[in-house]
């Protein structure tokens, strides 16, 4: 597989050729089928990120402000206040859609800060500097995840060994379809890949990730596409994949990381950190400096999304498995404690516990104010 027609085919997140829209990969229809749509409207970009049309935190934060900056566009006003009031109205109702990833605030705060530093412009070029400035976030996100992979692939290079592979477990998809190009938890594999390693030196097991199948339809699909040795498993299958010594070293992404390391990410995600533990196996949360919020000050104050139940009664293919009318819990996201991660891998380097002292260290100040 050529891996820049693979990146090309699997383009998460852009602008149309002319900036008036967002163009994404329907992710709810993979792996079925590949179908660009294009979003034009806040309520069109609103529900793609409601539904799971464009997911995973940093792909949000690009949908988002890529959005933002299509919709200002058409904000028929010469004066700065009138166009601020209804920029901040459609900025304000975009950050409604999800609550977890802190990426999709980020992204629209700096796309704020942006409208406000320019005031005193005239309201045709800030428009221009907003669609740049989108534009701009989504760039920095490949070159991002591309030094995320560059650490992570130092430390699959550790483990390998001649004549054998490096097995590799991930839950849920931090993968290219949830960034703007190389993932976080898989931009160690793909760097890998660029590296000289064959798909066959790294044996990648995805968690299928219940409910919504993150792991299934998407990254087990994203590398077994790359020509990477894939395996599927359910998620209650982890543990005696652990304890049969098959896994090496465990890569998952993350929607928020608390300023003391504790992490959000997709549900279950924490079972897997603590067999991790138990099993003596290391836990690498990857995770764009954007993710971590040092305003948030441990996992305990990070909002988790509560999702509609029918997600689990119906599952992804809305065949009925449970009675109507039973009483469903569906967090989407869990939070993994700090004590439980060996290191948090972020495009400005690895940090080791205290996670605090690590995030100031290499000035890592990110958060929502
Ligand atoms: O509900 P989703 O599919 O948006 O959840 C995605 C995850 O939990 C990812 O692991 C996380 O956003 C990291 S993406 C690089």
């Amino acid at each position: 597989m050529n891996m820049d027609d693979f990146f090309d085919r699997l383009l998460t997140v852009r602008f149309t050729d002319d900036r008036t829209g967002v163009d994404i990969i329907d992710q709810t229809l993979i792996p079925v089928e590949m179908k660009r749509i294009v979003l034009k409207t806040k309520e069109e970009v609103w529900e793609a990120i409601k539904k799971l049309r464009v997911r995973g935190a940093p792909a949000i934060g690009v949908a988002a402000a890529c959005g933002l900056a299509a919709i200002a566009r058409r904000i028929e006003t010469a004066d700065y206040d009138e166009f601020y009031k209804e920029f901040k109205k459609i900025k304000d109702y975009l950050a409604s859609s999800r609550p977890t990833a802190v990426n999709l605030f980020w992204a629209l705060n700096r796309m704020d800060d942006v409208a406000v530093k320019n005031k005193g412009k005239c309201v045709e070029e800030i428009k221009n500097i907003l669609l740049d400035e989108a534009e701009l976030i989504r760039t920095e996100d490949i070159a991002i995840s591309r030094n995320i992979g560059e650490i992570g692939f130092g430390l699959i290079k550790e483990l390998k060994k001649e004549g054998s592979e490096v097995g590799i477990l991930t839950h849920c998809n931090a993968g290219t379809l949830a960034t703007a190009k190389y993932g976080t938890a898989t931009a160690p594999m793909y760097i890998a890949l660029e590296h000289g390693f064959k798909g066959d030196d790294m044996h990648v097991y995805c968690d299928e990730t219940r409910p919504l199948l993150q792991g299934a339809r998407l990254t087990s699909f994203e590398l077994h596409n790359a020509g990477i040795k894939t395996t599927l498993q359910c998620d209650n299958m982890a543990s005696i994949l652990m304890k049969s010594g098959k896994i090496d070293i465990i890569f998952v992404g993350c929607d928020r990381v608390a300023a003391n390391g504790d992490a959000a990410n997709k549900i279950g995600t924490s079972g897997v950190a603590i067999l991790a533990k138990h099993y003596g196996i290391p836990f690498y949360v990857c995770a764009p400096s954007s993710t971590i919020d040092m305003n948030t000050l441990t996992g305990k104050d990070i909002p988790i999304e509560q999702r509609d139940g029918e997600e689990i009664t119906e599952m992804w293919y809305k065949a009925r498995m449970a009675p109507v009318g039973v009483d469903v819990y569906n967090p989407a996201f869990d939070v993994t404690d700090n004590e439980l991660i060996t290191g948090i891998i972020t495009e400005k380097g690895l940090c080791k516990a205290p996670y605090d002292k690590a995030f100031k260290e290499l000035g890592i100040g990110g958060g929502l104010c």
